[in-house]
Parts: C-alpha cells; sequence; structure tokens
C-alpha cells in the first residue's frame, strides 16, 4: 500500500512549509511527522518526504538525515523501543551488561524486536545524560544510573 499523510499529517505538513520555507529544514520535522504517525520512517516514506518536500530535495538527504539520527526508526518497532545508549560513559560504567541482561529476559539479540511486538531493544550513540551512566531511553522516557535490579523493575512496570 503506497503511504500519503494523514488528514492530520497533511494540515500539520501545510503548517511546517509556512514555518519553514528552507526546504532543507523541512527535513528534520517533516520526518518526526510521519514517525509521530507510524512509529518508523522507511524508505518509502523517505520517497515520499522528499516528492512532497520537492526539488531540489531527493530521497539522499532524507535519508542521510534519518540515517544520521537514531532518533528515526528506520523499521517498524515495538510497543516499547529501548535504547541502550553505547557511548564511552555508558560503555565503561556497564550498558554490556545491561543489554546482555535486557535481550537474556526478553529472549531476543539486539536489534530485534519480541514476537508480540511489544519489546525492541536497539544499540544508539550517546543520548546525553553521560553523568548518569548506564542508561538507556524507552519511547521518550530516559531511565539513567541503571543497575540490573533496576531494569527488572522497569520491564515489569511495563509488562
Ligand atoms: S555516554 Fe551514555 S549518555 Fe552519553
Amino acid at each position: 500500500m503506497t503511504y500519503k499523510f494523514s488528514e492530520t499529517s497533511e494540515k500539520r505538513f501545510q503548517k511546517l512549509q509556512t514555518m519553514f520555507p528552507d526546504k532543507r529544514s523541512l527535513i528534520l520535522p517533516v520526518l518526526y511527522l510521519v514517525q509521530k504517525e507510524l512509529g518508523f520512517v522507511d524508505k518509502e516514506k523517505m520517497q515520499y518526504i522528499a516528492d512532497r518536500i520537492g526539488s531540489p530535495i531527493e530521497l539522499a538527504h532524507v535519508y542521510g538525515v534519518a540515517t544520521f539520527y537514531t532518533l528515526y526508526n528506520k523499521k517498524e518497532v515495538g510497543k516499547y523501543h529501548i535504547q541502550i545508549c553505547e557511548n564511552i560513559s555508558c560503555y565503561v560504567m556497564g550498558n554490556d551488561n545491561i543489554t546482555n541482561h535486557l535481550c537474556k529476559k526478553l529472549n531476543i539479540q539486539k536489534g530485534e524486536t519480541t514476537a508480540d511486538k511489544k519489546f525492541t531493544v536497539s544499540g544508539v550513540q550517546c543520548l546525553g545524560a553521560c553523568g548518569y551512566a548506564p542508561m538507556m531511553q524507552i519511547n521518550e522516557k530516559y531511565y539513567e544510573n541503571l543497575t540490573l535490579e533496576e531494569v527488572d523493575k522497569i520491564l515489569n512496570s511495563l509488562e
């Protein structure tokens, strides 16, 4: 099925066009708009975004932006998207233990989604909370100074 903005997103897109007259500046908010609607932005949606923004913006521009930021999910994710920071502070403070523990509990590998589509576990670059390492983000919420016990509690609260 070919993707097209919902009525609400179409209105929002038109408003964004007036707010960001430079077409390059439109890429980030429009990617976010689609992600808010669908939960992810794959290549088909990126092509749609490029077509809707119009020349000189092409798929390569949209793809470049979408793949630079871990904020954008390039494929469908579970209801709870668990993003574990893998950058230096979190690495030194044991992010590997957190990832292994989570993956074992959920019976998936990093980058995978559980069969019931409830959880996806991803490794991401610095989320800007280095002083509270190790940390992870689940959907839009940060969880910091993690321990394995803390991770269990968080997981139970989501199940
Ligand atoms: S290194 Fe993990 S939040 Fe910055």
